[in-house]
């Protein structure tokens, strides 16, 4: 299978774009190549993380236009780039149908809590606020509902006596650091197979 070209779509910090980087440099992740960072916040640092490494990016300021305008934007500047799969690392914004049929099974999402319980914005805030004993980190395909597709790879951590958001963000982002590269590899070498909503991946 050839390298596939990926779009990485985030909204600030950028950690999780930054391990996908790390990743390739390591040579963890061969049949990848970033080939475009898309951001919605004109602050986001993961803009620095593009310069730092020469990775092509945008700023499509959402706060200026309409869902769907957004999303026509963000597709004419993957068409241009022959982007094949995309990667949202902490992009916190909805995407329109027409986005995810385009890109359909082929959009990973990274979501700090075992899905499907605690989707949305709060994930850490809500696994502690309802008393789980655990949580952890879901990459999933991305369908038209929130944080709603198919499961590819999950992790676990407990959930301690005095956990914070703080602290629970910070244990479960080392496991998305490491899950989120695998399973873009994966992906993009051919390895996930999916049948309804199950993904199995096929072995080496
Ligand atoms: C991560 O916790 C990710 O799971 C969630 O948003 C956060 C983004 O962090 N979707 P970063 O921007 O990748 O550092």
């Amino acid at each position: 299978m050839a390298i596939m070209k990926v779009g990485v779509m985030a909204s600030g910090r950028g950690s999780n774009f930054q391990a996908i980087i790390d990743a390739g440099l390591r040579g963890e992740t061969p049949d990848v190549e970033i080939s475009q960072l898309v951001v919605n916040k004109p602050q986001a640092y993961a803009i620095e993380r593009a310069k730092k490494n020469s990775i092509p990016y945008e700023i499509v300021d959402s706060e200026t236009m309409t869902r769907d305008e957004f999303d026509k934007e963000v597709m004419k500047i993957f068409e241009k780039r022959k982007i094949q799969i995309i990667v949202l690392a902490g992009f916190m914004r909805i995407l329109t149908p027409p986005f995810i049929d385009k890109y359909k099974n082929k959009i990973l999402n990274i979501h700090p809590s075992l899905l499907p319980a605690f989707p949305g914005a709060h994930a850490h805030r809500d696994a502690i606020a309802y008393g789980a004993k655990i949580s952890g980190c879901t990459v999933h395909f991305v369908d038209e509902g929130v944080d709603s597709g198919p499961i590819i790879m999950q992790t676990s951590v407990e959930i301690s006596k005095n956990e914070t958001e703080d602290s629970l963000s910070e244990k479960i982002l080392v496991h998305e650091h490491r899950m989120l590269p695998k399973a873009l590899q994966l992906l993009c070498s051919g390895k996930v197979v999916l049948d309804g909503r199950k993904v199995t991946i096929k072995p080496d």
